[in-house]
């Protein structure tokens, strides 16, 4: 928030071969709530808001409204990422305006259950390619813990440049715990249409459900 949006909101739901990207809606919240759950051990480690889970359903309603509420507002894109039928969900993820105008930054999870298949860079991947094709950025950027050897992994596959370790720039773990440096990793326009981030197709919707 306090910044401007991208010259084009993102989509309102992106398909991928294994993956439904869309804003969460409030009937998602059991969803939601299975999936964060059953990985809280999984995500404690590095999600700060785990710290505050499990929530309860009504808590989880409030969330996604909020979470929708802001997507609709232009003030910042959380997406609920989806098996293919939507019958389950898979992780989260979001394109967040924290890097200052014509920058949104990515930020993901993936559930216990579904690491180690490449889910996360599929992910990361075709929400660069949304973030330049689609909303006209000139730069996304991706902020990891250098301990999180398993998300160090992702923009480095997909081609990101490591531009800097930021110091004591990620929230705490816990409440006695000590901000957390952050490596942060950047792509611009020009460096996507030869990056890995284009092996991984999508078709993207607007909020009409047009093909964008
Ligand atoms: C980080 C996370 C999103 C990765 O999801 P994922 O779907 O398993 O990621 P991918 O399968 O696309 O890629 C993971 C890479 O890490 C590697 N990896 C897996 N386990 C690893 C480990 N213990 N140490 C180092 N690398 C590991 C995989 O081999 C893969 O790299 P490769 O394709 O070069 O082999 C997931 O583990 C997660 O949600 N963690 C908790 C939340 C979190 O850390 N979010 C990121 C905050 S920046």
């Amino acid at each position: 928030m306090g910044i401007g949006p991208p010259a084009a909101s993102p989509p309102y739901r992106i398909e991928t071969p294994r993956l439904v990207i869309r804003c969460w809606e409030p009937e998602d919240a059991p969803l939601m709530k299975e999936a964060v759950d059953s990985s809280l051990e999984h995500l404690r480690p590095w999600m700060p808001w785990a710290r505050y889970e499990p929530q309860t359903l009504a808590e989880k309603v409030e969330l996604v409204r909020m979470f929708r509420g802001n997507f609709d507002l232009d003030n910042d894109y959380v997406y609920g990422v989806f098996e293919p039928d939507e019958s389950r969900a898979l992780g989260g993820s979001g394109l967040h305006p924290r890097g200052g105008d014509g920058s949104l930054e990515i930020g993901y999870w993936i559930r216990a259950d579904s690491i180690g298949k490449g889910l996360a860079t599929e992910l990361a991947a075709v929400l660069t390619r949304v973030g330049f094709e689609q909303c006209g950025l000139v730069r996304v950027d991706i902020q990891v813990d250098p301990e999180n050897e398993r998300s160090l992994r992702v923009p480095r596959k997909l081609g990101f440049t490591e531009e800097a370790t930021l110091r004591r720039r990620l929230p705490p773990k816990d409440d006695e715990g000590e901000r957390r440096n952050s490596v942060l990793f950047t792509m611009l326009a020009a460096e996507c249409a030869t990056s890995r981030c284009m092996d991984f197709d999508y078709v993207a919707y607007g909020p009409l459900g047009r093909e964008l």
